[in-house]
């Protein structure tokens, strides 16, 4: 089935930088700063599960699914994405990944197919109650999905009492993305903030680890 078509024009246009934006994308300084503390939380997940089929969704140029391969040497890896120009990159990087395009909304899995799903800075670009749906969908029963998304650190309580609604970079908080678990069918295993130095609290992410139910 096709995505609605406000979300595929949507897409498109993520795509379309991701593909431009590629180049630049593996900056060590870049990695290092940003995106490097929130997959490091996710590799901890996964040592913790141990998965044999593991899909990293958005995987950018791929190196988490790379690191994954690497470090953890499950059975099977993947990489998911919706940008040619990020894969072109990824694909390069490792030829032991399997390497496949679709949106997070709609992964060209089975159900039940996998083991653990994560997905690293890229949360606030999905419809996120459909793209968590699909992470249930196709884990099997123990299978694990495992989500860093920027989340404001503004209490919940604070921001009921202040009104805030605008939220225009479809960053949840803490509870509203337990909610989103819970929803779609799992049960919250853990939920923090990603460590990082005193120095970046300007960017403020959180990891949330959800289980299928075994039955
Ligand atoms: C900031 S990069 C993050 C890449 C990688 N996860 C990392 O941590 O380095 C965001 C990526 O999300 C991908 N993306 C955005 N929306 C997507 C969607 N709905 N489905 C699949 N990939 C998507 C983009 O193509 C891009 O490669």
């Amino acid at each position: 089935m096709a995505p609605p078509a406000p979300r595929r024009a949507f897409n498109d246009v993520v795509t379309r930088f991701w593909s431009f934006a590629a180049p630049a994308y593996d900056a060590q300084y870049l990695q290092h700063l940003v995106y490097r503390p929130a997959q490091d939380e996710l590799i901890a997940a996964l040592r913790a599960h141990r998965p044999a089929r593991v899909a990293d969704i958005a995987c950018g140029t791929g190196i988490l699914a790379d690191r994954i391969e690497r470090e953890l040497q499950p059975e099977a890896v993947y990489g998911v994405d919706m940008s040619d120009g990020m894969l072109k990159a990824a694909r390069e990087r490792s030829p032991k990944v399997q390497w496949l395009t679709g949106p997070a909304e709609q992964l060209p899995f089975d159900d039940g197919a996998l083991d653990a799903v994560v997905t690293s800075s890229a949360f606030h670009f999905f419809n996120q109650p459909a793209a968590v749906r699909e992470f249930y969908r196709v884990l099997a029963p123990g299978g694990m999905a495992a989500v860093t998304a920027m989340s404001p650190r503004l209490p919940d309580p604070l921001k009921q009492l202040s009104g805030i609604r605008w939220n225009p970079a479809q960053q949840p908080t803490p509870s509203e993305m337990h909610a989103l678990f819970t929803d779609a069918g799992f049960t919250v295993a853990d939920q923090h903030r990603v460590k990082r130095p005193a120095w970046t609290l300007l960017v403020s992410d959180l990891i949330t680890v959800g289980v299928k139910p075994s039955s």
